[in-house]
């Protein structure tokens, strides 16, 4: 379908294993890259415009390069329009260019189809400037966008792992110094399930901004009496030792982040060593805490990730991703995957009223460019 274009860039869409809610407060987490992606065609277009359009959407835009700021309020052009600013803020070179952009992680499943988009479209400019691709400036600046143009103040994992990710491996990124190291995913004879509350979610931006200000607010008090630059540096023990320090509800959240490292490199270890059993009670633990002490996960995710807990063949589920609606992961034995989808969607349906949905889908690179 895209004869007339230069190049097919793509980015990935995302699940996290483990680390939720953890990478703007330092910590690591434990992301993979999804075939769930999107994919930009691009051409230089010897113009002054850049003009998109989207195989999903009925709908073409074109933006003057010096008018770019007119179009940040655009619902779908907007991401590509911060990228393309941000992307000349940062002293790159921007062509005029036509874009089709195809996406195909479904939007608002917590799979980071805004991380896919922003990576894959800064990726695309930069190979129709002639630019070498830096994954991790790509990722910095994707970030950049999500923040001043999307609103979300969200930490950096979505966008490494969208740029970074690697077929068949998790990546686990320390979001404080930006190393990462990849871990193969050798799950033998059992499989991860994606399944999306399908819950509408429309306070994701405001709570998510709440729970990274919240966190913010337990590191300032907890500084009052230890030597730390993030939450991610406490241990367990420091953070008791200080609990009169904190309200209630901040040390609630702050336990959440402090505990879910632990779990981090705990579920590292595992996974390296092949330990399927622990990683399952780790994905509980973790779904635990991110439903009691954080409160982001909600009626649906609970309930969907209760079924999941309950089946013979399931060894773990979590919520992943920011919460409020979304997906849940699952560690499920292979042959029984069939008999667990059917009766974690009927038991969702029969408590919450309305449908849950299965995404097939494997883990993959993150920027793959082409060249057509
Ligand atoms: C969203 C954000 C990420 C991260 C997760 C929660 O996906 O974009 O930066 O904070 O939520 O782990």
């Amino acid at each position: 379908m895209n004869e007339n274009y230069e190049y097919k860039v793509t980015a990935a869409g995302r699940v996290n294993i483990i680390g939720e809610h953890v990478d703007y407060c330092g910590g690591k987490v434990l992301p993979c890259a999804l075939s769930l992606n999107n994919t930009v065609y691009i051409r230089r277009n010897n113009s002054d415009c850049i003009n998109i359009e989207w195989t999903t959407l009925d709908e073409k835009v074109s933006i003057p390069l010096e008018r770019l700021l007119d179009f940040s309020f655009h619902k779908y052009a907007k991401y590509i329009v911060g990228c393309a600013y941000l992307w000349r803020e940062h002293g790159h070179r921007l062509v005029g260019c036509d874009l089709k952009l195809d996406c195909t992680v479904p939007f608002g499943s917590g799979l980071s189809s805004s991380a896919a988009i922003e990576v894959s479209v800064l990726a695309a400019l930069a190979t129709v400037g002639g630019e070498l691709i830096i994954n991790k400036e790509i990722a910095q600046i994707a970030q950049q966008a999500e923040h001043k143009f999307a609103g979300v103040m969200c930490g950096i994992m979505d966008q490494f792992v969208s740029a970074n990710g690697k077929k068949d491996n998790a990546l686990l990124l320390d979001c404080k110094t930006l190393e990462f190291e990849y871990i193969p995913i050798k799950l033998r004879d059992y499989s991860l399930v994606i399944i999306d509350s399908c819950k509408p979610h429309d306070l994701v931006v405001s709570k998510y901004n709440e729970r990274r200000q919240e966190t913010e607010e337990a590191l300032r008090l907890l500084q009052n009496k230890l030597d730390v630059n993030c939450l991610a540096d406490v241990s367990s023990e420091q953070l008791e030792s200080c609990r009169d320090l904190l309200p209630p509800v901040i040390y609630k959240r702050a336990k959440h982040v402090i505990t879910e490292c632990e779990r981090v490199s705990f579920t590292a270890t595992a996974l390296k060593n092949g330990y399927l059993a622990a990683v399952g009670a780790v994905l509980n633990a973790s779904h635990k805490s991110l439903s009691e002490d954080y409160e982001v996960a909600g009626v649906e995710l609970d309930t969907l990730a209760r079924f999941a807990q309950n089946h013979p063949a399931c060894l773990g589920s979590r919520m992943t991703g920011a919460g409020f609606g979304g997906c849940t992961v699952s560690l499920v034995k292979t042959d029984s995957v069939a008999d667990f989808k059917a009766r974690v969607l009927e038991g969702y349906k029969s408590q919450i009223g309305y449908d849950a949905k299965v995404y097939e889908t494997d883990i993959s690179d993150g920027i793959i460019i082409q060249k057509l």
